[in-house]
């Protein structure tokens, strides 16, 4: 892993790195044991609500806007790599933060999104652009890395990979709220294996992510990623059994095929 020298701002960055990388086992904790309280585990008692679709572009805005806004600060603004991993990480993100959210809006996907959680997300996402997009453009040394462009291409690989499973996933999901009439079973490829093809593609995503970067902010972010998200597979996997009961595919896991 690459590392690199002193400085009020190295040392924040140090701290939001280590902060990143330690959060993951109590927000597994968390997460197993309390649903996040939106979409299917929305209920009261999380204060106000906004339209899903808003939330969704609020929340996740920090990491095109604030990650566009500290990249030209940093040392390697115009490193061809760093700016290759930047590209990557805004790709993801401009669909996440602009593509989707007019998607559901267009789909007519769109319950309702409660403030506080949308804030802990705006939070987390401002912490994350800057522990990821800093190390990129300025503490990451990718010029004397000379296996930087064999990673990249391994990395980018997997993270391609992991958005197809990721987008097209959510585009059935999506597609089948659009039909009305409640939630349904999804059918057809990775959910014939598992609940949540959307979050296995996430997650892979991430996984391409720290290759490529190689870095402790990759795999921080990375873990992050899993300890959100695999509880949250596994109280969708059970709310789906639960509502569908018999009907629901016995042989389908969670998260990961065959295995959780
Ligand atoms: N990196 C991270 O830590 C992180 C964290 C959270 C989410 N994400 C990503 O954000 C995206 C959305 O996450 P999410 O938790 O909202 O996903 P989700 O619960 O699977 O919902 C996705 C969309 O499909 C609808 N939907 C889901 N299952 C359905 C079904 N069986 N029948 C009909 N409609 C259904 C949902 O409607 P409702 O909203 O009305 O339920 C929503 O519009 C995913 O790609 C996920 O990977 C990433």
């Amino acid at each position: 892993m690459m590392s690199s020298s002193s400085s009020p701002d190295r040392s924040f960055h140090n701290f939001c790195l280590l902060f990143l990388n330690f959060i993951s086992f109590p927000t597994f904790l968390c997460c197993s044991f309390i649903q996040a309280p939106y979409g299917r585990h929305i209920r009261s008692g999380w204060g106000p609500t906004i339209p899903s679709w808003v939330s969704w572009f609020l929340m996740e805005s920090p990491t095109v806007f604030f990650s566009l806004l500290i990249y030209p600060f940093g040392r390697h603004v115009s490193s061809l790599r760093s700016f290759s991993l930047l590209s990557v990480f805004l790709l993801h993100y401009i669909h996440r933060t602009i593509i989707y959210p007019l998607f559901r809006l267009h789909r007519n996907s769109n319950g309702s999104f409660p403030i506080s959680v949308s804030l802990m997300a705006f939070t987390f996402n401002l912490l994350n652009s800057y522990v990821q997009i800093r190390w990129v453009s300025h503490y990451g040394d990718y010029e004397a890395d000379e296996w930087f462009w064999e990673r990249f291409l391994v990395g980018l690989v997997v993270f391609g990979f992991g958005m197809v499973v990721n987008v097209k996933s959510d585009l059935v999901l999506v597609g089948l709220k659009a039909q009305g009439g409640g939630y349904k079973i999804p059918r057809g490829g990775l959910f014939e294996l598992i609940s949540c093809p959307n979050y296995l593609g996430e997650i892979i995503e991430w996984l391409g992510w720290a290759i490529m970067t190689w870095s402790w902010a990759g795999v921080g972010f990375l873990l992050y990623t899993f300890s959100n998200l695999v509880p949250r597979a596994m109280g969708n996997h059970k709310w789906y059994l639960e509502k569908f009961k018999e009907e629901y595919p016995r042989n389908r896991k969670a998260v990961i095929p065959f295995l959780y």
